[in-house]
């Protein structure tokens, strides 16, 4: 019997304080008793089945996976391999390797697992931080279920670029809203107490500036000032390790010429040293692999990488086997100090017992039993309602009113799988996520006439045929997420941001009939999309909106629940105008309509007017703003105003806070989002809405140093990043 000998008295350390003396006791009993082997084990991650043989849940264990969990050569699997399967592997951890050191299994649990939530961008619009923490919980439990104490997210690469298609899964182009949803993910995945067999370690990915990819182009090379990187892209990372996050992945590109995986100013000096993240780091899948000729040529063989990336500052080698060949020889030879490899292994060491998992090593079989998985499927359909935005409501054509003979266009209009978004391998049940069946349960009459594919050709005369024949049509648009054809999430880079395949067509036939109708968008990123936008009645930014979607995007368009979701990205006209972002810099020109000398696009509206702007949303029904005041008190500004519901629906406004820097030693955005708050008010109803900023968060870094707000300041409570009574405060100071 090799069980560990370590006392259990110790509890798992709250996450947020992952290095609690009594763990490091029992880590350095621990280190004193590993080979180097065994050292370097702890620090491989392998796949916890064959591959190549297909779904890894299926079929018995892989004798290779077997033989390295009992020799303690893989201390982490990524992957599901399914709960008894997984069960099985740890007994062989805990009872046959020699220390008994438990496995830890990750896998991508990004927005849902057994139900689905709308895909992370999606839910960036709901503005709601409750609802984020909610669902991270949700997510967290139905992993257990799998087996799976580890979820490879929240992604927190801010993204300007709608051409990257993966940011469909971010929380869109603004730092401050993807800071306070990287905190709220955090704490619902891994809980007060990550050990409780309920939830599991979050892993910050992908570290850092992965969405600023030059082109759009998913791993492509990244160039960044320290200033942009300090005040845009670090943010969400910071306070998702200030919220306790477990572990991060660095990217896979090149960042001012040094690969991510290998860079000590990013790993060390930042992560560790400014942020004090005490947690592991885990490389993306082959990462360190990826560091030698003929890819980023930084080494020049394996044995070098691995050196590289654990000097660097790289705990885990996920899936490239550098460190299982040649990290035991590096030490040895002294490329890799004693005390480096030390410090990689405490530091997964430390997560591992954080997790419980020395004193509950096994994941309960009963667990999916106990869950009310139709309750997750009703959370997942509130999500979908928050998650959608109504770009675009003429004669009140939303909701659609009772009695309206509706058709029903396009293949996204009933088809579950479409609708769970980007990385969702699993068979999950879709009953509720097609729009039909939604539009249905909700009680539309409705007929569903496909006529379209997304990719295919278009028969123009039975989209005319079937438009002719209803009152009111509903069309579908957007792009495909399934894994095979995928148009957004991982390496999903697309050169055209327009309708794919010959859908414009469909948009121009719908315009010819005359007919209302009703454009519901179902993508993963912005779209250019300016003909759609003009020729429909009304647009209705769905995205892809997970297992419960169709209900949850039907009760919006029948009325059931009220369009509360705001952007938060810009949707630009063209494609050549991306990167696209609200908080950009003014230039010495600012763009002033029919001003030939200011800077513009000769042929596009922006960068004045995107086609929707960050922060923009219709309701059922308008509000107004009055009294807006700014007032700094003390160490805060207090945002002030009276928002009246001017109409007879109960409403939900999300007040936001702007703000701009006058005169600073740098240039400084033309607008910046630094807080906001829902409102909920009844048809008439005003209430006085009030937001406080700390002046701490009116800062910026230049030169590596956090720069104090001062001076005079431009500031606007308003309804998106373009509307606004203009508001001026002093901070006093130098300036
Ligand atoms: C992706 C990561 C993901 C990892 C593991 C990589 O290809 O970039 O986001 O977590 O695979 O599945």
């Amino acid at each position: 019997m090799k069980h560990l000998t370590i006392a259990c008295a110790v509890l798992a350390c709250a996450c947020a304080d992952a290095a609690a003396p009594a763990i490091e006791k029992r880590i350095d009993a621990l280190l004193a008793r590993m080979t180097l082997e065994e050292k370097v084990g702890q620090l491989v991650q392998i796949g916890s089945g064959d591959f190549a043989s297909g779904d890894v849940e299926k079929g018995p264990l892989d004798s290779h996976v077997v033989n390295a969990v009992v020799r303690g050569e893989a201390g982490l699997l990524i992957s599901c391999c399914g709960i008894k399967k997984y069960n099985q592997l740890q007994k062989m951890a805990v009872e046959e390797s020699r220390l008994g050191i438990p496995i830890m299994l990750g896998h991508d649990v990004i927005h849902g697992c057994r139900t689905v939530a709308p895909i992370p961008l999606g839910l960036s619009c709901a503005w709601d931080e409750d609802l984020w923490r909610g669902l991270a919980e949700t997510f967290a439990v139905e992993a257990r279920t799998r087996g799976i104490d580890w979820t490879f997210a929240p992604m927190l690469d801010v993204s300007r670029d709608a051409r990257w298609g993966r940011i469909a899964e971010c929380a869109g182009q603004d730092p401050f809203l993807a800071s306070r949803y990287a905190a709220s993910m955090v704490r619902g995945f891994q809980g007060d107490n990550p050990a409780d067999g309920r939830h599991v370690a979050a892993c910050l990915k992908h570290y850092v500036a992965y969405g600023a990819c030059e082109g759009g182009r998913d791993y492509n090379t990244v160039e960044l000032s320290d200033d942009t990187l300090r005040n845009v892209y670090l943010p969400p990372f910071e306070a998702g390790v200030r919220a306790g996050a477990l572990t991060v992945m660095p990217a896979f590109h090149v960042m001012n010429g040094l690969p991510c995986s290998a860079n000590p100013y990013l790993l060390r000096t930042t992560l560790r040293g400014r942020f004090g993240f005490e947690g592991m780091t885990v490389s993306d899948w082959g990462s360190v692999g990826e560091l030698v000729p003929p890819r980023h040529g930084m080494y020049a063989n394996l044995a070098d990488a691995a050196a590289g990336a654990i000097n660097a500052g790289m705990d885990v080698d996920m899936m490239s086997n550098a460190y299982r060949r040649h990290l035991v020889e590096r030490v040895k030879a002294g490329v890799v100090k004693a005390n480096v490899l030390d410090e990689a292994v405490r530091h997964v060491l430390r997560v591992k017992f954080a997790l419980g998992l020395f004193e509950h090593p096994y994941a309960d079989e009963k667990l999916l039993e106990k869950l009310d998985l139709k309750k997750h499927a009703e959370q997942m359909r509130v999500a979908a309602q928050r998650s959608v935005v109504l770009l675009k409501n003429e004669k009140r054509t939303l909701p659609l009113k009772r009695g309206t003979r509706v058709v029903l266009m396009g293949e996204l209009g009933d088809n579950p799988s479409e609708m769970l978004g980007t990385w969702q391998t699993w068979d999950v049940p879709g009953e509720n996520a097609a729009l039909l069946a939604g539009l249905r349960a909700d009680g539309v009459d409705v007929v569903y006439a496909p006529c379209y594919t997304m990719t295919g050709a278009v028969d123009v005369v039975a989209v005319t045929a079937a438009a002719t024949n209803a009152d009111l049509v509903v069309a579908t648009f957007g792009e495909l997420c399934g894994w095979a054809a995928a148009m957004n999430g991982e390496n999903t880079s697309r050169a055209d941001i327009g309708l794919p395949g010959e859908q414009d067509k469909v948009v121009e036939a719908l315009r010819a009939t005359g007919r209302p109708f009703v454009a519901v968008l179902f993508n993963g990123r912005p779209l250019a999309i300016p003909e759609l936008a003009d020729a429909c009645d009304a647009l209705v930014e769905a995205w892809n909106p997970g297992s419960s979607g169709g209900w949850g995007v039907a009760d919006v368009m029948t009325g059931l629940a009220e369009p509360t979701g705001r952007l938060t990205v810009d949707f630009p006209h063209k494609t050549g105008e991306c990167p696209l972002y609200y908080n950009r810099l003014e230039t010495g020109r600012p763009w002033v309509d029919g001003d030939r000398w200011t800077t513009r696009y000769v042929d596009a509206p922006s960068p004045g007017r995107s086609l929707f702007s960050f922060g923009f949303g219709l309701s059922y029904t308008t509000f107004a703003y009055a009294n807006e005041k700014a007032a700094v008190d003390g160490d805060k500004v207090v945002f002030t105003a009276d928002v009246t519901n001017l109409g007879g629906r109960t409403g939900e406004e999300v007040v936001q806070v702007y703000v701009r820097d006058v005169v600073a030693c740098v240039s400084r955005p033309r607008r910046e989002l630094k807080g906001w708050q829902r409102v909920k008010l009844v048809g008439g109803e005003t209430k006085s809405v009030r937001i406080e900023v700390p002046v701490s968060r009116l800062g910026f870094w230049h030169a590596g140093t956090r720069v104090a707000g001062e001076g005079e300041f431009n500031a606007w409570i308003a309804p998106d990043s373009d509307r606004g009574r203009l508001l001026t405060f002093n901070l006093g100071g130098a300036r």
